[in-house]
């Protein structure tokens, strides 16, 4: 392993832009197909599922996989091997988005369906905290081209657990900003702020910067992509103002085709403006690329140092969730890492 690869591996690095979805390799998505289906899927069929060619079959590919996740077990065993492979390149906390939208439609909204599923994905970040030393929060994504009401029983469901479960830290907005923007979730995100849960949002990632400020007006606090901010002065001006976290995912930009290349990544310009930028793996099983992976392309396509790569390691900390003893603590770990 090269010096910078040794550097970034031992970096505590937090993840905060990851989709728990996007992290089930194909050999797992094997495994889920052998418990459930009568002809099980090959290895070559389940690639197969991860094709696409741009972001509308990015996103097709992703309910693919999600689809085929069907009992607790399988959220279960999908958490618990995304927090290894989490641990293994020094992510020491994660908050992961749970498409909790797509469960509830795939199961005709049944209003059992989503306790045992969460029972499971408790099971593996309890066992992550206990044998890999990691922290997880959960983030319940809705889809935001399903209609309002599938929202409202996303957001209202995370309102109800999480008087049981701190964990649930936040709610969160993806899909297909082309066909929904922010506005009509403004009370939605109104009433889950007023419960305590943090407020995330996908915005600017295939959509122009009026997105990210229709993001910024329903209140909130992290924005996911924020690609297109880089073409209005004034907004990049109020993101650094307000010092906004952006959860930055370039890879997963390149992929899904909405950013030339790794290069052209608006990240070098942000960074050097002074915005609390945050880098991200997205959904690594679809993109070919983790949060290591990432550190190193900053080092190799946009020339970022070791003492920059160490700022994004404690910006992750700073725009994080976690209490603010944890991040004191954090951040003086990566002060120390030589
Ligand atoms: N769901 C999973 N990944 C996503 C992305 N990059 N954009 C919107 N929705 C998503
Ligand atoms: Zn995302």
């Amino acid at each position: 392993m090269n010096d910078v690869a040794d550097f970034i591996r031992r970096l505590p690095k937090a993840e905060l832009h990851l989709h728990l979805e996007g992290t089930i390799a194909p050999a797992t998505l094997v495994e889920l197909s052998q418990r459930h289906d009568r002809e099980p899927l090959t290895q070559a069929e389940a690639e197969a599922l991860y094709r696409f060619q741009d972001f509308s079959g990015f996103l097709d590919a992703f309910k693919a996989v999600t689809n085929r996740l069907v009992g607790p077990a399988d959220y279960e065993l999908a958490a618990w091997r995304m927090a290894q492979r989490l641990a293994q390149q020094g992510i020491v906390h994660a908050e992961v988005y749970i498409s909790v939208g797509v469960i509830y439609v795939w199961r005709n909204h049944d209003p059992e369906c989503f306790e045992p599923i969460f029972a499971g994905l408790e099971q593996a970040r309890v066992r992550a905290q206990r044998e890999l030393g990691i922290s997880l929060y959960w983030i319940f994504d809705a889809v935001r081209h399903f209609t309002l009401e599938e929202a409202a029983r996303v957001f209202r469901k995370a309102i109800e657990m999480r008087c049981e479960y701190t964990s649930i830290i936040g709610i969160g907005l993806g899909g297909d900003e082309r066909r929904c923007g922010s506005e009509p979730f403004r009370e939605l995100y109104a009433e889950a702020r007023a419960a305590g849960l943090r407020l995330t949002n996908h915005a600017g990632e295939t959509t122009p910067p009026e997105a990210i400020r229709e993001a910024l007006a329903i209140g909130s606090e992290r924005i996911g992509h924020a690609l297109s901010a880089v073409q209005d002065s004034e907004l990049l001006e109020e993101l650094k103002v307000r010092s906004t976290p952006l959860e930055l995912n370039p890879t997963s930009n390149v992929r899904t085709g909405v950013c030339a290349s790794w290069a052209e990544h608006p990240l070098r310009r942000y960074f050097d403006l002074g915005l609390l930028v945050t880098l991200n793996s997205d959904d690594p099983a679809f993109f070919g690329s983790d949060l290591e992976g990432e550190y190193m392309l900053a080092h190799t396509e946009q020339g970022f140092t070791r003492d920059e790569l160490r700022r994004l390691a404690s910006n992750s900390i700073e725009a994080s969730f976690l209490p603010e003893v944890e991040k004191a603590s954090w951040t003086a770990r990566i002060e120390s890492i030589g």
